[in-house]
């Protein structure tokens, strides 16, 4: 028995099959590395420690072992590079839904689940694709969720983050949250590949939209006020010289909307 028993049910794209580790540098390098495979696609690969476990925008990503979830899964999605940004969105919701069963959270653009309570960082999610013309080659997804990691053992450079546990107000079952993760990532893209965005269910998840934020872009910062997704997975804000719709881009400081 491992914290990872999950249920031996027939997934139709995202885990097929489970690779544990306790070692590994990067899980999204593991799952790249079985698309290569047969049977590789939508095996679901785990584990305990990563030793090169990397965040979006070139972060690194810390975790330690025995507490917490790193999980990534490769694809050869039916998808065009345009709906790309779909993959995100739809991990996204998955791992709101694994989480949501055990404590309340939302969503932040483009894709952290953070507390509902007070916007603390439970997990984010790392997609890396290959692209071959109008479609999408290769997608793999990386998704890490503090589970029962304690916020008095964080390292002081995650000052901002929480774990599940934390929310729940006790300890949860890993295996637990990784099969609820599996079913709804496998859910969300078998939908996506059947044409259906995830859009409107991200932007009902996503408690970025009617606040004010200020938006760290590669071009410098932005405030404005976040007021919708548009169909190309970009956040639109209201700001001072007009409407602004980025498409990337990493949120410093969000602020509740002072109603008008
Ligand atoms: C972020 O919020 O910056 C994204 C973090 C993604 C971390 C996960 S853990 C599993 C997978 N393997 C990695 O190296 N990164 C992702």
């Amino acid at each position: 028995m491992t914290p990872w028993d999950i249920a031996d049910r027939p997934r139709r794209r995202v885990g097929r099959g489970l690779e544990l580790h306790d070692e590994i540098p990067s899980t999204n390098d593991r799952a790249r590395e079985l698309l290569a495979e047969p049977d590789g696609e939508g095996r679901a690969v785990v584990a305990e420690v990563q030793t090169a476990g990397r965040g979006r925008r070139g972060r690194t990503w810390t975790s330690p072992g025995g507490v917490n979830l790193a999980v990534s899964v490769g694809l050869q999605p039916r998808l065009s590079t345009g709906d790309a940004w779909q993959l995100a969105a739809a991990a996204a919701l998955a791992a709101w839904d694994a989480c949501n069963r055990f404590a309340p959270v939302t969503l932040k653009w483009p894709n952290d689940v953070v507390a509902d309570f007070d916007g603390a960082k439970v997990g984010g999610i790392l997609i890396e694709t290959t692209l071959d013309g109008e479609r999408v080659a290769e997608a793999v997804i990386g998704i890490g969720l503090n589970l029962n990691w304690a916020r008095r053992d964080m390292p002081a450079e995650l000052a901002g983050a929480t774990s599940l546990a934390e929310l729940a107000g006790g300890p949860v079952d890993r295996g637990e949250v990784l099969d609820g993760l599996l079913d709804a990532l496998d859910d969300e893209i078998v939908a996506l590949e059947a044409g259906h965005t995830p859009r409107d269910r991200y932007r009902a998840a996503c408690s970025t939209l009617g606040r004010e934020v200020e938006l760290e872009t590669g071009e410098g910062r932005i405030h404005g006020r976040a007021v919708d997704i548009d169909e190309r997975g970009e956040l639109v804000l209201e700001t001072s010289d007009g409407t602004v719709h980025v498409a990337s881009g990493e949120i410093a400081r969000l602020r509740t909307a002072v109603p008008a």
